[in-house]
């Protein structure tokens, strides 16, 4: 149907005709002489209409033209008077002597061609007409390049040595530590099968089953609260590798994300990442996720600020907390009401607030300025570098409310005063995880990462007495202050595995029930392995430069879990459910 993409008519071709197809872009009609852009995957190209070239019906119907309208054009390429250096083809045009319009398009619910400065329509509106949506450049853009990423990564796992294999999706319940989607079996009335939360299971099974090196790019679905970077669909790269130490892990990965950011973005990626421990990432970022674009980091303000009179700063130490703050630099240029705006952010994040000292000119201000004697005004420039101009944040109390504090302050001022570096790109491993976090409402032990991971110390006495103590061989990939991966070496050991699982709450009935198709698996011959994900959408989104990473999935689910277009999920009828032994006792619709 045509001679050449839209995008893909060069200039040399000049006097030569063409067949092109492709959407109306945009017309323009000048006195007499109409223009159209005719749009097509490779790009824009612009059709000209004249009496002198154009037959009578190409003329009459040009007039006729809606955007989105699927036409066929025949004509001339030749040079265009004022080329257009905007455009790929911006040098050409071609002049029509006959047009077909094949299709039709509807007045149209949301625009394609985007006049310059005009916003996007809302995000709604662009999902349910997600069609629409899809055919704008930006993304196009977006999921080529998410291709290209993918390519990468098969390329370079391939080259590694790894196999792709893939994994049920109807399976049983995988805790990955959110909601199952679960699935009614038929034949076996009130059993359900459970949609993966992702591969973990059988990834290890597969090293149990003699394939060192497995790789996937694997659907996971989990039932959870969604934000912009959350969906109950997603995407990840599954990796996994028998017979390796962490070392071997990390090479592995690092060597897939400096393909795909060869590949994809044409910039080498300066590897080793760097590696952080996680205490450390906590007392110097208040984080497990530093943005290291932003090169302030949490000090310990404990030693210089009690003591001196100051009772909330005596109260915090007191009860076991210490006194930790940021400084700002160029912050004393913040109102008071957008510090008062870090005080609830503070809050927000759990702790009882933030305080504040300036130093400008005229001295110390601020809550705590009036006990900042001379001593303690030398430590906080020798030692914290505080200088004129500057603002310092000052959180008290136990590191669980202050450090969430501190990152969400680290994090907005920074922004707010231009210190993150948007050039620059951080590429980090966080290690040594601990093994367990406390679950707030419980109080039980919950696996920090999941309940597969090797302690850095197996000894089942401690695991069972001070669960909490140990750490893990677990780790994450951060980006620019985003996780984009989490792994670890597992536990092979199927005893200590049984003793994880045990701390978590669970009887060891219950362990054998959920789980002993992976403790069996370990009895004959388990080696030694380990592994990670990378979230696929995260990882494109960040490449594309995209806010939301529902501008790299085609046909994404909504803040509330609906696919707009197809209207999912909806209701089945009567004679369904009754073949599955179900009853429906209670519906919530929300919206349409
Ligand atoms: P984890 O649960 O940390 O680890 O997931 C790995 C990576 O997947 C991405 N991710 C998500 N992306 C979009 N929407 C979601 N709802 C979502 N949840 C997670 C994140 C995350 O870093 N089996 C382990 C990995 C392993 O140990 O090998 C796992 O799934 O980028």
């Amino acid at each position: 149907m045509r001679d050449a993409g839209c995008g893909q008519v060069e200039a040399s071709w000049s006097g030569r005709e063409v067949r092109v197809i492709g959407w109306v872009h945009r017309r323009r009609d000048l006195g007499g002489l109409f223009f159209v852009d005719l749009r097509d995957r490779t790009g824009l190209l612009q059709l000209s209409f004249g009496p002198e070239w154009s037959d009578a019906a190409g003329l009459e119907l040009v007039t006729e033209l809606n955007p989105e309208d699927v036409v066929q054009a025949t004509g001339v390429v030749a040079p265009r008077p004022e080329p257009n250096p905007d455009m790929l083809t911006g040098e050409i045009e071609i002049r029509v002597s006959s047009l077909r319009r094949v299709s039709v398009s509807d007045p149209l619910p949301i625009l394609v061609y985007q006049p310059p400065d005009e916003e996007l329509p809302s995000e709604e509106l662009r999902l349910k007409h997600r069609i629409l949506d899809l055919r704008r450049p930006e993304m196009q853009r977006n999921l080529r390049l998410r291709h290209v990423a993918t390519n990468a990564v098969r390329a370079s796992l391939t080259e590694q040595g790894f196999v792709e294999i893939e994994t049920p999706l109807l399976t049983r319940q995988t805790p990955e530590g959110a909601r199952d989607y679960l699935v009614p079996s038929r034949v076996h009335q009130g059993r359900f099968f459970a949609l993966p939360q992702s591969p973990q299971l059988y990834k290890q099974l597969l090293m149990c089953g003699g394939f060192d090196r497995y790789f996937q790019i694997a659907k996971c679905l989990r039932d959870e609260d969604l934000r912009a970077d959350r969906q109950p669909e997603f995407t990840q790269i599954d990796v996994e590798m028998a017979f390796v130490e962490q070392d071997d892990v990390f090479r592995a990965a690092e060597k897939m994300f400096a393909r795909v950011w060869r590949d994809g973005l044409e910039r080498e990626l300066p590897v080793p990442f760097r590696r952080l421990p996680h205490a450390e990432a906590m007392e110097r970022y208040g984080t497990d996720k530093p943005d290291l674009r932003i090169p302030w980091e949490i000090r310990d303000f404990t030693d210089a600020l009690t003591g001196i009179g100051f009772g909330i700063f005596d109260g915090a130490a007191r009860a076991g907390g210490r006194v930790r703050g940021l400084v700002l630099p160029g912050g004393a240029a913040l109102s008071r009401s957008r510090i008062a705006h870090y005080d609830r952010l503070a809050q927000e994040a759990g702790a009882k607030g933030a305080l504040w000292l300036k130093r400008t000119a005229d001295g110390w201000s601020g809550p705590p300025a009036k006990v900042v004697g001379e001593e303690v005004a030398r430590a906080l420039e020798a030692e914290f570098g505080v200088g004129e101009g500057d603002l310092v944040f000052l959180v008290a109390g136990v590191d669980a409310e202050s450090s969430p504090a501190l990152d969400r302050l680290r994090r907005g001022a920074a922004r707010e005063l231009g210190a993150v570096d948007e050039s620059g790109e951080e590429w980090l491993w966080i290690t040594e995880f601990p093994l367990y976090e406390r679950d707030p409402d419980t109080g039980l032990p919950v696996p920090a990462q999941h309940a597969f991971t090797m302690p850095a110390d197996p000894d089942p006495e401690r695991l069972r007495e001070d669960p909490l103590s140990v750490n893990a061989i677990a780790y994450d990939i951060v980006y620019n202050g985003i996780e984009l991966a989490s792994g670890s070496i597992r536990c092979h050991l199927p005893e200590v595995q049984r003793v994880i699982l045990e701390a978590t709450g669970l009887t060891p009935e219950e362990v054998e029930a959920r789980f002993g198709f992976l403790l069996e698996a370990f009895r004959y011959g388990v080696p030694p392995h380990g592994g990670f994900a990378v979230g696929m959408d995260r990882l494109v989104a960040e490449m594309a430069g995209c806010a939301s990473i529902r501008d790299v999935i085609a046909f994404p689910k909504t803040a509330a879990a609906r696919g707009l277009l197809e209207r999912s999920p909806s209701s089945v009828t009567p004679a369904e459910l009754e073949e599955l032994g179900i009853s429906v006792t209670g519906e919530t619709v929300t919206g349409a």
